[in-house]
Formats: structure tokens, C-alpha cells, sequence
């Protein structure tokens, strides 16, 4: 959804202008051509659609950032001397997938101590 919206919005936001009779300068190197003829009511229509997606955006992009903070697998916790592993073994009580990668590899770098292999 993320990224549909993140695809859409600079399309409407031309087409908007479009239909306003506005010209786009890509960079100040080309003029985008005029995809769509002037059309003041549709202008507004896709003006409104593009606020709307403005805001959608927003939203989603919070929702985003606060579900990556959230996550077992942020912050990524480590100890002195950087068990990493072991830090994220500590998380297989909770049975998530941090602490099932953390548990392996746990096993694994205890096989060879000071040395962390992801
Ligand atoms: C991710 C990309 C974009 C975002 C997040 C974005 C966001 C917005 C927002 C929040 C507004 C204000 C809406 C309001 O009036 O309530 C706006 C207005 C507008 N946007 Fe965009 N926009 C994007 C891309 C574009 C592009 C690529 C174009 C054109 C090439 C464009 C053209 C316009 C125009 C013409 C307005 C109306 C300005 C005015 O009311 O005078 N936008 N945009």
C-alpha cells in the first residue's frame, strides 16, 4: 500500500498540474510534456485526490516507523564485546525470529569463542 500510494502521488501531482495548463520542469533540463488537456474541474478533483494521498501517506509512513521501532529485531541489542548472538538468544523465550536466529547462532559462536560469525 506503501508504495503504491508513494507511486501514485508524484503521478497525480503531475497530472494535476497538467490539467491546470501548467508546465513541469524535470530539473530545469527538460519540459515534461502535457500527458493530459486543461481541465480546470478535473484539475481540482485530482487536487483533492492528491492531498488525500498526501495525508494517507503520512499516516502510513508513522505507522511504518512505529512498527519497525516496535519490532523484536529493533533496537539491535548488543553487549560488550559484541555477542550480538547472545543478546538476541536471550529474545528465544519469546519464541520470535530473533530469538530463534540469536538461539543458533549462539550455538554456532560458542563452538568457536571470540569469534562472531553472522
Ligand atoms: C511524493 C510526492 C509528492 C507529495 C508527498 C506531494 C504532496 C503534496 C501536498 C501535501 C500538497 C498540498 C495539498 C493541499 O493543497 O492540501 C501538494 C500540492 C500540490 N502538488 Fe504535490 N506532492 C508530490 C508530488 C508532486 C509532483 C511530482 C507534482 C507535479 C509535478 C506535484 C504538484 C502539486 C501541485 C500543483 C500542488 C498544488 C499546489 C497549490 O495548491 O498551489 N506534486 N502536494
Amino acid at each position: 500500500m506503501l508504495y503504491l500510494l508513494l507511486l501514485t502521488q508524484p503521478l497525480l501531482g503531475l497530472l494535476q498540474t497538467g490539467a491546470r495548463g501548467q508546465p513541469v520542469d524535470f530539473y530545469f533540463l527538460i519540459r515534461l510534456p502535457n500527458v493530459i488537456g486543461i481541465d480546470r474541474p478535473l484539475a481540482r478533483q485530482l487536487h483533492d485526490l492528491h492531498a488525500l494521498t498526501a495525508n494517507a501517506l503520512l499516516i502510513l509512513i508513522g505507522l511504518h516507523a512505529a512498527a519497525a521501532l516496535f519490532s523484536p529485531l529493533h533496537p539491535p541489542r548488543r553487549r560488550a564485546g559484541g555477542d550480538a548472538a547472545g543478546a538476541l538468544a536471550a529474545d528465544a523465550e519469546t519464541d520470535c525470529t530473533a530469538g530463534r536466529i540469536g538461539a543458533s547462532l549462539a550455538e554456532t559462536n560458542s563452538e568457536r569463542p571470540g569469534r562472531w560469525r553472522p
